[in-house]
């Protein structure tokens, strides 16, 4: 089978090859721009082709089964430094790139969403049958996309996913999302910054987030869309499970940020998936990462501060 990852240099999309790359049935192309780095190792079964889906290519497209979507602006920030980037990115290429997959004759299509497209909701199951209310550009250009490509699914199998927040370890690692964001300060200064406190969010282990990939891939799933995320826990219950394995102080801070939200993701666990990893394994990850010294810290772990630095356009 070959597969088409946009976006397979970044957070998700490096391990995501990776572990595609261990079934020697797989054969992988990653389109990216590669704004974070190239942290993909060689292999004989990987192409990659440095490019920008804004000026996305039919023949990317070509001999392709599968096409795994992760390139997008990834978080409310960087969205924000640049909205029109942003719409360009995330809404505008979304266009070409499904009319290049359905012309090219690729038989699924699957698209990383995320939770935050429901907004602040007080259900305790927030299902892929509730409205939408986005309220970030970032969730309203998700939003937007995932009705892109559905509106082709009587062409192409189109599977939206909706990922809660992404914890864990990569080689493009992410600083900046809650789990790791927390631990990293209860690390490295002993103290962990807690803003509010009392949202609820939803959070996936990187590698559950990936085993959810190879799924879709392996199975055959109807048109849809699915919630990703299976802890629901506040950030200062977050903050507590770190303190207990870490012993760092818990400072908190006003906040006036608004989003809180559950998921429930009985969908996708009655199609057949279990989750085997959770937010305590990635706490764990990096606490060994950080005894055997072997944590670095870059700008570029911090999507926002690194794309103010490079001034895309
Ligand atoms: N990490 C999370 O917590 C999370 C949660 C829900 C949804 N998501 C979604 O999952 C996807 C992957 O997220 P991530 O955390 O790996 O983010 P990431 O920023 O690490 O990865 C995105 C990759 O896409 C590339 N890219 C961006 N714009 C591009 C363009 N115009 N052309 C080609 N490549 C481009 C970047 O260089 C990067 O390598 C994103 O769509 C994100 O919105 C992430």
């Amino acid at each position: 089978m070959n597969i088409l990852i946009l976006g397979g240099g970044g957070y998700v999309g490096t391990p995501l090859t990776t572990k595609l790359l261990e079934n020697k049935n797989y054969n992988v192309t990653v389109v990216d721009t590669f704004w974070f780095g190239n942290f993909l190792e060689k292999n004989k079964r990987l192409k990659i082709i440095k490019g920008d889906i804004r000026n996305s290519k039919s023949n990317w497209f070509s001999e392709i089964d599968c096409v795994i979507h992760l390139a997008n602006i990834a978080n409310d920030p960087a969205v924000d430094l640049n909205p029109n980037l942003s719409w360009d990115v995330n809404v505008i290429s979304s266009i070409k790139i499904i009319k290049f997959a359905i012309q090219n004759k690729v038989k699924k299509f699957i698209y990383a969403s995320s939770g935050s497209v429901y907004g602040v909701k007080k259900e305790k199951n927030v299902t892929e049958n509730l409205d939408l209310v986005p309220i970030s550009i970032y969730n309203k250009t998700k939003m937007v996309a995932e009705r892109v490509f559905m509106s082709f699914k009587d062409k192409i199998n189109v599977n939206c996913i909706r990922p809660a927040t992404v914890c864990g370890l990569s080689p493009r690692m992410r600083f900046d999302v809650s789990v790791n964001l927390l631990t990293l300060q209860a690390l490295k200064k002993k103290k962990i910054t807690v803003f509010g406190g009392n949202q609820i969010r939803p959070n996936i282990h990187i590698k559950d987030l990936i085993r959810i990939y190879e799924f879709f891939i392996k199975k055959k799933i109807h048109s849809g869309f699915y919630n990703a995320g299976f802890e629901n826990l506040k950030i200062i219950e977050i903050a507590k499970i770190i303190q207990n394995k870490t012993k760092a102080k818990i400072k908190i801070v006003r906040s006036n940020d608004p989003r809180s939200y559950r998921q429930d993701s009985s969908k996708l666990i009655k199609l057949g998936f279990k989750t085997k990893f959770g937010v305590k394994h990635a706490i764990d990850e990096l606490i060994d990462l950080n005894k055997r010294n072997k944590i670095k810290v870059n700008m570029s772990n911090y999507t926002v501060k690194w794309m103010k630095k490079l001034k895309v356009k």
